[in-house]
């Protein structure tokens, strides 16, 4: 039987419920008893008995229901299943910014994510190469920073055209409201100080020199990130985030917080005042403190901050209020974050960035990660990991096809890790149920990558390296991998 996330418990009886069009489904809540997330699915002569810790639970039981219709059509084993979850996060996220995914295609990916229990969509929306969300206060911000005027990613992409696309607050709201049908909570990610080259092309004034400035056409680190003596900063922060709360519904707003050189802060007098006023020490303390500020003012809207794990180099990021989430493991302050009790998503980018190539952050790895394992995790530490999230960074994924190609059937050894914890040792097995939801994806139209990538034999293996995605591999192509290859042996110093 092929299921994932794999049950906690699960027993086969003797016997098929026999039923014709629709099987007889009774649900019910059973508070005092299942968590939240917890359900048990009974089958027997009588039909399917689903309860539920809540109506999560229920679904849960249903989207199980589902998976066990696919391997038995037209019949039913009589089984008892009961389940729970050990991560309350367990994500995915979509980066629209460097290249775009339209409302269908990203409600294709939400389909197949619900499928494999997954309970939350970080959705990365603004960043060097494209403001994606539609802002009324501040205009320009969609004008200016949606559109490009090439994508120059690699070798393999130079085009010199226009790319100019956003999501209305109708479409996302789309999106929220398909999500919660599945259970599924939008997270926007808001990425400041850095990767906020589209904010300074619309209002240069955001920026510690003033000057104008282009979106970018290929990806990287830049220097030009916003200024945090201007005082008009924080007001155009809080814009942004008012509008998309009034979209966004979710407990966690991602403010982003990675890769932010503090080039222009050294420089920039009205930054280096800002510094003194507060008697910080350093810069990355003045982005501690930026941090905390956009923190305090998501709290008085009921909301729980995330950040990428950059931002703990200063030493002063408020735990009360802040949700780390760890994708360079090396050097830095993240394992001690856990240890002391505070929230961390694990979102290591070895094994979880589905960017990578297959060849590099293979299926296998997925499936044998385990987050509670980290080195230097006390017991303390493990027990702070809310999940785990695996991001799909889309510098060199062009398109729907790519998108799911490069996801699935990744995702669902995400998935496992998200809903059993880890320490999953039936990899075989694992493998032939690889196979079985990949038929499914493809009746759903979504793809997945070819069987030689994910199944990873090593003659295989070479062949991925010379051809990564499908192209030839060239410093240009791997170019978002290398810079981050580099940042962690630099010990993640921009
Ligand atoms: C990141 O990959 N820059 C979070
Ligand atoms: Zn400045």
């Amino acid at each position: 039987m092929h299921l994932i996330p794999t049950p906690r418990k699960l027993e086969l009886k003797s016997g098929f419920y026999n039923f014709e069009g629709e099987p007889k489904i009774t649900k019910e809540i059973k508070r005092s008893f299942l968590t939240d997330e917890g359900y048990r699915l009974t089958i027997d002569e009588n039909g399917v008995l689903i309860e539920g810790g809540s109506e999560k639970g229920v679904y849960y039981g249903e989207v199980t229901l589902k998976q066990l219709m696919f391997n038995y059509r037209g019949l039913l084993p009589y089984i008892y299943i009961s389940d729970e979850p050990e991560f309350s996060y367990r994500g995915f996220m979509i980066d629209s910014s460097r290249h775009f995914f339209t409302v269908e295609e990203i409600k294709k990916i939400i389909d197949a994510c619900a499928l494999f229990k997954f309970n939350k969509f970080h959705f990365h929306l603004t960043d060097d190469q494209g403001f994606r969300f539609q802002m009324k206060d501040y205009p320009l911000l969609t004008e200016i920073g949606s559109k490009r005027s090439a994508s120059e990613f690699s070798r393999d992409e130079n085009i010199q055209e226009e790319y100019a696309h956003f999501y209305t607050k109708d479409e996302l709201k789309e999106i929220v409201k398909y999500c919660h049908e599945r259970y599924i909570e939008v997270i926007p990610e808001f990425d400041i100080p850095g990767h906020t080259t589209t904010l300074i092309a619309a209002y240069p004034e955001l920026s510690c020199r003033g000057e104008k400035i282009e979106p970018k056409t290929k990806g990287g680190i830049f220097e030009d990130i916003l200024c945090v003596g201007n005082p008009e900063t924080e007001k155009v922060i809080h814009a942004v985030i008012d509008e998309m709360c009034e979209i966004f519904d979710s407990k966690y707003f991602h403010i982003g917080g990675d890769e932010a050189p503090k080039t222009r802060w050294v420089e920039c007098p009205k930054c280096r005042a800002k510094k003194d006023e507060l008697g910080l020490k350093n810069f990355q303390e003045l982005q501690g403190w930026l941090m905390n500020e956009v923190s305090e003012y998501l709290k008085t809207k009921g909301k729980t901050a995330i950040c990428w794990n950059d931002a703990l180099k200063g030493g002063n990021l408020d735990s009360k209020n802040t949700a780390v989430a760890l994708w360079l493991e090396k050097n830095n302050n993240s394992i001690e974050w856990a240890n002391a009790g505070n929230k961390l998503i694990v979102e290591c980018n070895l094994p979880l960035y589905i960017d990578y190539p297959y060849v590099v952050n293979s299926l296998e790895k997925i499936y044998k990660f385990s987050p509670k394992k980290l080195k230097g995790l006390t017991e303390v530490g493990a027990n702070s990991i809310l999940g785990i999230e695996s991001p799909a960074w889309t510098e060199h994924i062009k398109s729907f096809n790519e998108l799911s190609s490069m996801c699935f059937p990744r995702w669902f050894a995400v998935a496992e890790v998200a809903w059993t914890g880890g320490e999953n040792k039936a990899y075989k097995q694992f493998l032939s149920t690889t196979q079985f939801f990949c038929d499914i994806l493809r009746e759903m139209k979504v793809p997945s990558g070819a069987k030689e990538e994910w199944l990873g034999t090593p003659q295989k293996k070479i062949s991925q390296l010379l051809n990564y995605g499908r192209r030839t591999i060239t410093p240009e192509s791997v170019a978002g991998f290398l810079r981050i290859q580099k940042n962690e042996l630099l010990g993640g110093d921009e």
